[in-house]
């Protein structure tokens, strides 16, 4: 039941980490014009940047803030008053505004990056908090490079700065080092010794670097995090954040698992991904789950076969979940039978089972040269395979030609009924796709049928 699962607090920071990806940074129309999709797709909070970076990233929060009245809208700052203070003079026009500050916690930053000992480290963040606090009363946290540093220190640290006013705990896994089971003990032993925690949220902000970004997330939501930290398509530095689009839609898929809701939208999932490319012209990998081309593409003959007579034999989601206007039969050399005689249905040409094997035979012929057959090839094939003047019966006919006969059949009661083609598949009622179903409901597709 809806009202049993826990609700996750989704953080979107495509505008501020994801922006950090090189080749995707924006303008502040154009960050504008995203956040309102994100704002459409239900994130709950939005960072919508860095204002101490530049008098770009400034400006951009502050429409953003100005602009947005549902969502909390975040801004980033070093543990600094410039940048807290910078931060929130861009953010004070918000409906709901929160300083987000951070300061690395590992040994490695602290040495090399910081120079400062663990006490300086400790002290500046408690500072930095309460001077946040001073003019938001949202104020997130984040233990840089957490994944990464000692356990005890950093839950010194995180009950100094739940003192000093923080409301939530951000746990960073700042260079994508950390894996699943490793990152929900972590979260485990932050609940269990950290004074005051059960005041704040928990969150949780992986990077991809090993590939784990959102499974490490989601066994941190499993150890009692409430907010994950992500970015459209993923993006983000290096590597890229865990992806918004698949944290989101492994909760709905297997609730069995993660008994948790968001407020996401889904099916704003795809427009907010296509927005993103389109602003930053970079290009989704097209086998990128959820939202990627191929995401629900299928080649493969059997595959095809089965998606035909049913969607759920190789779709664990529709695609209409997610965005995505439909399920494509990309016709290859992989590509059976049945997938080629539904698309010849849909440019208008029926076959029966001996044109449609010969059309086939050539398909196959031309789909190991070319790898893709579209729309155009596949008519140019059928003009090519059709020989009226050779052929006393015609190997296919068009389908408006075919409707014609029988028309004319109909207003000639006298002549005997043309013996009708047996089509394949023979169209009888539509399956999901709006696709017919074969009649023959046990007719395996024999997809490696001429090889
Ligand atoms: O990855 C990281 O550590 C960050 C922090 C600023 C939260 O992006
Ligand atoms: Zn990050």
């Amino acid at each position: 039941m809806a009202s049993e699962h826990i609700r996750i607090t989704v953080f979107d920071t495509t505008l501020r980490d994801g922006e950090q990806s090189p080749g995707c940074s924006m303008n502040r129309e154009e960050k504008l014009r995203l956040a309102h999709q994100l704002d459409r797709l239900g994130a709950d909070v939005i960072e919508a940047g860095f204002p101490i970076a530049s008098d770009g990233d400034f400006e951009s929060v502050k429409a953003i803030a100005a602009g947005l009245r549902r969502p909390i809208i975040a801004a980033l700052a070093r543990a600094c008053k410039p940048d807290i203070e910078r931060a929130w003079e861009a953010l004070k026009g918000a409906a709901h505004p929160r300083i987000h500050v951070f300061l690395a916690t590992s040994d490695i930053h602290l040495q090399y990056k910081l120079r400062i000992t663990r006490e300086e480290c400790v002290a500046q963040a408690r500072e930095a908090v309460a001077f946040a606090k001073s003019f938001c009363a949202d104020v997130e946290f984040s233990p840089e490079d957490a994944t990464r540093s000692d356990p005890e220190f950093l839950c010194q640290m995180l009950e100094a700065v739940i003192e000093a006013g923080a409301t939530t705990l951000n746990i960073p896994d700042t260079v994508g080092y950390t894996v699943p089971a490793e990152f929900g003990e972590l979260i485990a032993t932050i609940r269990r010794r950290t004074k005051g925690i059960e005041k704040v949220t928990i969150s949780a902000h992986c990077h991809n670097d090993l590939g784990m970004a959102v499974a490490n997330t989601m066994a941190a939501i499993s150890a009692g995090a409430r907010q994950v930290e992500c970015t459209i398509n993923g993006i983000g530095e290096r590597a890229g954040n865990a992806s918004l689009e698949e944290i989101v839609m492994a909760t709905r898929v297997r609730k069995d698992r993660y008994p948790y809701t968001t407020g996401i939208v889904s099916n704003q999932l795809f427009p907010a991904s296509q927005l993103l490319s389109e602003i930053t012209g970079v290009p989704v990998q097209p086998n990128k789950a959820i939202i990627g081309r191929n995401a629900f593409a299928h080649e493969a003959g059997i595959h095809q076969d089965g998606v035909l007579k049913n969607p759920l034999t190789y779709e664990i989601m529709t695609p209409q979940s997610v965005g995505v206007p439909d399920s494509k039969l990309v016709l290859g050399k992989h590509s059976g039978r049945h997938a080629l005689a539904i698309r010849c249905e849909q440019l208008g040409y029926q076959f029966d089972r001996r044109a449609l094997d010969d059309i086939y035979r050539r398909f196959v012929r031309l789909a190991d040269k070319i790898k893709r057959v579209e729309d155009h090839h596949l008519l140019e094939l059928i003009r090519e395979t059709h020989k009226p003047a050779a052929s006393a019966t015609p190997l296919f006919e068009p389908l408006p030609t075919a409707y014609a006969a029988a028309a004319s059949a109909v207003a000639a009661p006298a002549a005997a009924p043309p013996e009708p083609h047996r089509p394949f598949p023979m169209a009888q009622q539509p399956n999901a796709f709006g696709l017919p179903f074969p009649v023959d409901h046990h007719d395996q597709e024999d997809y490696l049928w001429g090889v």
